[in-house]
């Protein structure tokens, strides 16, 4: 079993998360990180795990993270791998997840784009086994960051986010035992 973080990220809260999931799964299983760009062009469906991931830009995936999977779902369909009920391809699971400031509504404007990221996966056949949603600080905007409706998420993520995340990826892990011990 071998697993992929694949994420985007513009002011590093996000890189954080990905490279904490990554190096976690490393100790275990072969894994690698890739930060998408405008060329990326990776067959997620190679990989049995994929942690894949992005920060919230207006409640949605960065440009980058959207336009890698509308590739990769274009490809897909190319090669008749969208089929109708979205047949499970065993041993493909993923887990989603994002970094957010939640000024306005919370982890609601989180929500939609893990599940966005959710349904692309599950598109594809993967079981996707959970979607993470981590506070992450506005670079420049302060305001945002002291009296929005997480309070202050000032210095977010911090080491105790990431070690959430370290203990999740262990429990993602140990969940699916039966497929690599
Ligand atoms: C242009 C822009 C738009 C954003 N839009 C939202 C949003 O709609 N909802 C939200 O919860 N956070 C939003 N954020 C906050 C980011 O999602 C948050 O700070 C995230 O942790 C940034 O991740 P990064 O450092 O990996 O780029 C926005 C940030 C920027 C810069």
């Amino acid at each position: 079993m071998n697993t992929l973080v694949v994420y985007d990220s513009f002011s590093g809260n996000t890189e954080k998360v990905a490279q904490r999931i990554y190096e976690t799964s490393a100790e275990s299983l072969p894994s690698q990180i890739v930060k998408v760009n405008n060329d990326t062009d990776i067959d997620l469906s190679a990989h049995d795990l994929v942690f894949i991931g992005s920060a919230v830009i207006n409640w949605l995936p960065t440009k980058t993270m959207t336009a890698f999977v509308q590739r990769t779902m274009k490809t897909a369909n190319k090669q008749k791998r969208i089929k109708p009920a979205a047949p499970i391809i065993p041993g493909k699971f993923a887990v989603c997840f994002a970094t957010f400031g939640g000024p306005h509504i919370g982890v609601g404007e989180a929500k939609p784009m893990t599940l966005w990221l959710r349904s692309a996966l599950e598109h594809l056949g993967f079981i996707v086994l959970d979607e993470w949603h981590v506070p992450g600080q506005f670079s420049n905007r302060p305001e945002l960051n002291q009296h929005g409706r997480l309070g202050n998420i000032e210095g977010r993520p911090d080491g105790h986010d990431l070690h959430d995340i370290e203990n999740r990826v262990r429990g993602a892990l140990a969940s699916l035992s039966a497929w690599w011990e």
